[in-house]
């Protein structure tokens, strides 16, 4: 654990980025995929060529690949301003070609126009997909698992759970849709060197599920730095594409950032990398429909006279980017998890519990509802 001292997270600024112009948003993802636009595999990946897009020649596509961008779907998430810094394009450029980008899904169908009814909102959001936690009481709290299409926050003290959800929730995913999983495997991005494959083999046996298979369908990314933290989710629209994943594991989010900006004086630069970061996240989760979660660490937060007198790590950019947020604590034996922040879950809170299987509901404790 690094010394809180330096996060100065009430006084960092917050850096409003220019990259709205090329940002997707929530209704950004179209329900037709290939299967429904009647055309064959390649006739689509011919559609998604960079290099169908008006006024995109050789050299712009090359530079393109050079940085992992391999796709339109790819300009898209990625967003103006990581395109300009990872290939020194002018942003203005950037920009052009995320919305030629963008014109251009919208057209083949893969976008919605920007302009869509409600209704078509509501029976979109009808279809995100639910991963079980493990714990039927944090699945309630979850409202059926932890959703496509967002980023959830798991955040808490050491030893409170967030690393043992990871696990069991890689593990889960992999289920059929009856059993809680979405049949898909799972993308592990760990920066902690926590990940442990030999405790996923023990859950997977205890859950009845064949742990070689289990762990082939878990790739697992190290992150060394905050920058190759960057990098790996900036690749990973084809490595979901590979692998089948549709859940997206990023644990911790602020380990690296934290011991590398230290002082007050990087924190501008600190919280920019992080905004960027998020976003590329959220992005991902809405256009892949993939689950990610995400850990996070708590500071203490001496000017809390009320409650409890902790909070997360990484100020208002992860507070506002983070679709649900749920703090977790330790009870004795037990964990509680609390919803944070959810534009619609209430405030409730559930008992679970960590043991051979995973995340488990506590043998005698019920939800606890406040
Ligand atoms: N094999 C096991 N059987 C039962 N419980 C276990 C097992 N392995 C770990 N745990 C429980 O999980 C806890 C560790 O939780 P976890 O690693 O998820 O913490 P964390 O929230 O990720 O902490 P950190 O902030 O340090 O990363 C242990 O304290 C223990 O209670
Ligand atoms: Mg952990």
């Amino acid at each position: 654990m690094l010394d809180d001292s330096v996060d100065l997270e009430n006084e960092e600024p917050e850096i409003e980025e220019n990259i709205e112009s090329g940002e997707i948003s929530d209704s950004d993802i179209a329900e037709s995929d290939s299967e429904d636009s009647g055309l064959s595999a390649e006739e689509n990946a011919a559609l998604m060529e960079i290099s169908s897009l008006p006024g995109v020649g050789p050299v712009t596509t090359k530079k393109l690949h050079d940085v992992g961008i391999y796709t339109i779907l790819d300009v898209a998430v990625r967003g103006p301003t990581d395109i300009a810094d990872a290939t020194s394009f002018e942003t203005d450029k950037a920009v052009e070609l995320c919305n030629k980008a963008r014109l251009k899904l919208v057209e083949i169908g893969k976008f919605d126009k920007d302009f869509v009814p409600a209704t078509e909102i509501y029976d979109r959001r009808q279809q995100i997909e639910r991963i079980s936690t493990g714990s039927s009481n944090l699945d309630e709290l979850l409202i059926g698992g932890v959703e496509t299409q967002a980023v959830t926050e798991f955040y808490g003290e050491y030893g409170s759970g967030k690393t043992q959800i990871c696990h069991t929730l890689c593990l889960n995913v992999q289920l059929p849709v009856e059993q809680g999983g979405l049949s898909g495997g799972a993308i592990y991005i760990d920066t902690e060197n926590t990940f442990r494959p030999e405790r996923l083999r023990d859950i997977a046996v205890e859950r009845g599920m064949d742990p070689d298979d289990a762990l082939s369908k878990i790739i697992v990314a190290k992150a060394f730095t905050s920058s190759h933290q960057e990098l790996l989710v900036g690749e990973l629209g084809k490595v979901i594409e590979s692998s089948n994943a549709r859940l997206v594991i990023v644990d911790s989010l602020m380990g690296h950032y934290r011991s590398e900006f230290l002082g007050r004086g990087t924190l501008a630069t600190r919280q920019h990398r992080l905004n960027r970061f998020m976003h590329l996240l959220t992005r991902t989760a809405e256009t892949r429909n993939v689950a990610v979660v995400m850990t996070n660490q708590v500071m203490s937060a001496p000017d809390a006279f009320f409650g409890d007198p902790t909070r997360a790590v990484g100020g208002h950019v992860v507070a506002h980017t983070s679709t649900y947020r749920l703090y977790l604590r330790k009870s004795g034996k037990n964990r509680i998890a609390k919803m944070k922040d959810s534009p619609y879950h209430p405030e409730h809170e559930a008992v679970f519990t960590l043991n051979e299987r995973g995340v488990d509901d506590p043998a005698d404790a019920k939800s606890k509802k406040k």
